[in-house]
Order: C-alpha cells, then structure tokens, then sequence
C-alpha cells in the first residue's frame, strides 16, 4: 500500500464507524462545500481545502518522504522527535503513524468536537443544550491548542526524510464503537463492577492493569447501579466541559465510560450521581489503532509498536 492508501483507509473506516453514519458524514461535508462555495475569492484563498473531503481535520498527512510501498511502520500514541530518531535507528522504517494530532491536526482538534453533539443527542441529551455546551468547550480547546509548536515533530520528519501521518478520531470512532458493541451486547451488566470487569475482558486493559493503569471507577463506587451506560467520551477530539454532567443526569445517563477526565469535571459528575467509569487513555488509544493496524497488517505491512501504544491482534 502507499502511503496515501493507508490514510484512506484510516479515514474510511474512522466514516464507517461514525456516530453519525454515513449519512451524517456525508451532510456535513456537503453543509461545508455549500458555505465553502459562498466564501469570496479572498475568503476561499485561506480556506483548509481539505476540509471539503476529510471530516477529521485532526489526522493528517504531514509529510511524505518517499511515495514507496510501504512494508513497515512504526506506530505510536505520540511522536515526537525521539520518535523519529528511533524510526532511523531501528532502520527501513516505511512510514510512521502517530495517533494523538501533530501540526496542521493539532491545531485542528477542536474541528472534530462538534461530534460530540451528535453523540450526546444520541444518548438523549437534547441538541440546542449540547450545541450550546460544546461551543463553549470547542473554543475553549482551539485557544488552548493555539499556543503549542505544533510543527516541532513535522520539521523534524522533514529534516531525516521520514513519512509521517497521524490517524485520531477514525481510531478513536473504531474504539468507541467497539466498545459500545460489548456494552450493548451484553445483558448482565447491573452493577459499575460488572463494567469494570467487562472492560477487563479487553486484551489492551488487561495489559494496562499489568503496568498500573487498568479501568478505574473516578466517581461512583462498585456497588452502584448503572442505569443508562454512554460511550459519549471516548471518540470526538478531547473531553467536554464540566458542565455538561449535570445534563447528561437529567437525559437519564447513569455511566460514563471514558479515556480521562479532569478534576473540574470529575466534581461535577459526582454532584450529579453520574457514575464515572475511566476506562484508560494509552489503552483505550491503543484499542482503536488497533483495530486499525490489524487491517495493514492485514495487508502484509509489518508493525512496530512504540510510544505507549499496547498492540494487540484480532485476526
Ligand atoms: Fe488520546
């Protein structure tokens, strides 16, 4: 495969598994060709063009050194410039994958939050209420990514002549559909322990536990009941805002199953009587790379995991 093939895909399946569906996907990249062809000349200029084709604007081509086959990959939840010198030392590495957002992704992530009010509308949350919250929290994210030195790992990549992409939401979507599958599927989940020990079953948490960073209940204690379970934070960008917990009570939302969570936020759950239940961020990263990996791998591409990624097959 080329390395534009492999972004595809990513891409591909990150649509596939999309809250939204298809159809979803599809109506807003349509809404933004339509505000797209408004703009003025001036205005289309600075436009992302991207954003016509790609709805995850934080996972990108950065850089493509040689447009080879691509036999080997080094993979990873964050890369940095370490990373690339790894890439070199270890030799004949094709491509490397990063999962968290680099450069033009990074300054992007909020784009990809707007998710989020599609998937809390899912679980009941009304949409104006989400909209509103989410707004919020989504130019409270741009702000904070606006500062970093985004292009810090990119030059490096360019300088030693490394292909370097990044695939975050697709991931992110595959792991939350997955464990929303399993969640739903099962019938004896009553309890916040039974969850926990349903989220053990999975290879990438059981491996976390081994390295201290397993499940952890973050509000609620083992013997609660969980009513209503959501996946809402597991896929779209980051967390939301603190203040949407007390919403997702009144939608009749018991559980939360997330990657983190901050203390803010954490509080305001527990005022609300959500049971909060934090699966794991390298492990729950590393579930949706995963899932996507296996598919090169599928195609007879070589993996090295690296950087915190936990990589299990599924044949
Ligand atoms: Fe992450």
């Amino acid at each position: 495969m080329k390395i534009k093939e492999i972004y595809n895909l990513a891409i591909n399946k990150g649509i596939e598994t999309d809250f939204r569906g298809k159809e979803g996907v599809e109506k807003l990249l349509r809404r933004r060709k339509e505000k797209y062809g408004r703009l003025s000349e001036k205005e289309k200029e600075d436009f992302d063009k991207e954003a016509l084709e790609n709805p995850y604007l934080d996972s990108r081509i950065y850089h493509i050194a040689a447009d080879t086959e691509v036999k080997k990959v080094l993979a990873g939840i964050d890369i940095e410039p370490a990373e690339l010198l790894l890439a070199k030392e270890i030799g004949g590495i094709d491509l490397i994958i990063a999962h968290h957002p680099l450069g033009k992704g990074l300054a992007h992530l909020a784009d990809v939050m707007d998710l989020q009010c599609d998937v809390l509308n899912y679980y009941g949350v009304p949409i104006n209420i989400a909209e509103g919250l989410m707004r919020e929290r989504i130019s409270e994210v741009a702000r904070g990514v606006n500062a970093i030195n985004h292009q810090r790992t990119v030059d490096t990549a360019k300088l030693l002549g490394i292909s370097l992409i990044n695939s975050h939401t697709p991931c992110d979507n595959l792991a939350a559909k997955f464990i929303k599958e399993k969640v739903d599927k099962e019938d004896n989940l009553i309890r916040v322990e039974d969850l926990i020990n349903l989220l053990k079953e999975i290879p990438e948490y059981k491996e976390a536990i081994k390295i201290g960073a397993g499940p952890k209940i973050f509000t609620g204690n083992p013997e609660n009941r969980c009513g209503k379970i959501s996946v809402t934070e597991l896929t779209g960008g980051t967390e939301p805002g603190p203040k949407i917990y007390e919403k997702m009570a009144q939608a009749g939302i018991g559980t939360i199953i997330g990657m983190h969570m901050q203390e803010e936020s954490k509080k305001e759950a527990e005022a609300a009587n959500i049971n909060v239940v934090i699966a794991g961020h390298m492990s729950s990263d590393s579930l949706g790379m995963n899932l996507f990996l296996d598919e090169l791998e599928r195609r007879g591409i070589e993996i090295i995991p690296c950087s915190g990624l936990i990589r299990v097959r599924r044949t």
